[in-house]
């Protein structure tokens, strides 16, 4: 199968979009698929399962779309409280998408990351993660970065725990600390920062998600449920994203805002 063309100027302004106002860098957290299933009366692994079909339309359509990147909630280090069938059925899912999705990865042409605590996931997992990342080590499409066994604060806390050590062995002084230090021993080192956070099922928080990275990220939050987050829905949120004014602190972007805000 050929990977999907990129859309055309004419294509986008079909969807309401123009390429200079979209997104660059997309985070999903992917809720709803147990309401989602208890709404229809069936048990919580089949929201689970068709949410697996959201996930293969909103990463073709980013990748259509031109983004940079997508990054998506999957499995947080705090979901391991869940019932152990739950959790078992998770992680198979997750194995069968890692293993059936290789190909597709690599006709689109698209880069791979996974970040979260990787060592603490079942060996498969781990090598099935491994073997994608490498069948897309030379790709440079979209970057499809799926955040597996994460937590914020762990990411943080282990960051923390990597410059004090700098600091013990002589290697760095604790005043030339500066926030891109920080940010070179996140997991996402290396990664832009989210423009746009979308979450489902409308839960206004951040459930321990990219607390660094998303500072100046517009949240997006609609009520619908993850297994039904098609294109439309994702449109509709680059919609919303393309009419907000970003200011970082600082005033609109007119010939009153930025360049002449310090003065
Ligand atoms: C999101 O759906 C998927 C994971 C957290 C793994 P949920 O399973 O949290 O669905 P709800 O929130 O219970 O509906
Ligand atoms: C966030 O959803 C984690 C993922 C989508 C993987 P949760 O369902 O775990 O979040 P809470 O428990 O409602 O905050
Ligand atoms: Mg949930």
């Amino acid at each position: 199968m050929a990977p999907e063309p990129a859309y055309t100027d004419e294509q986008l302004d079909a969807f309401g979009l123009a390429r200079e106002q979209l997104a660059q860098h997309i985070a999903v957290i992917m809720d709803g698929n147990g309401r989602w299933a208890q709404q229809r009366g069936l048990p919580r692994v089949e929201g689970h399962r068709r949410g697996v079909q959201s996930v293969r339309s909103i990463v073709e359509e980013c990748s259509r779309l031109g983004l940079q990147q997508l990054t998506l909630y999957c499995f947080s280090s705090e979901n391991w409280k869940r019932p152990k069938l739950e959790l078992s059925l998770l992680m198979k899912l997750l194995r069968h998408y890692l293993v059936e999705e290789r190909r597709l990865i690599c006709e689109q042409g698209l880069q791979f990351r996974v970040i979260g605590k990787i060592d603490e996931l079942d060996p498969a997992i781990q090598r099935e993660i491994e073997l994608t990342e490498e069948a897309a080590s030379t790709n440079d499409g979209m970057m499809l970065c799926l955040a597996v066994n994460y937590g914020a604060r762990m990411e943080i806390t282990e960051a923390v725990q990597q410059i004090a050590r700098q600091v013990q062995r002589g290697e760095l002084s604790a005043d030339t600390i500066t926030e891109q230090t920080v940010a070179s021993h996140l997991m996402t080192s290396g990664m832009p920062d989210p423009d746009l956070l979308i979450r489902t099922a409308g839960e206004m928080r951040i459930s321990n998600y990219l607390l660094w990275q998303i500072s100046y990220s517009e949240l997006w939050v609609t009520d619908t449920y993850w297994p039904d987050f098609r294109e439309p829905n994702l449109h509709e949120a680059l919609k919303d994203f393309a009419a907000r004014d970003r200011r970082f602190g600082g005033l609109h972007n007119t010939s009153e805002g930025p360049s002449s805000a310090s003065a």
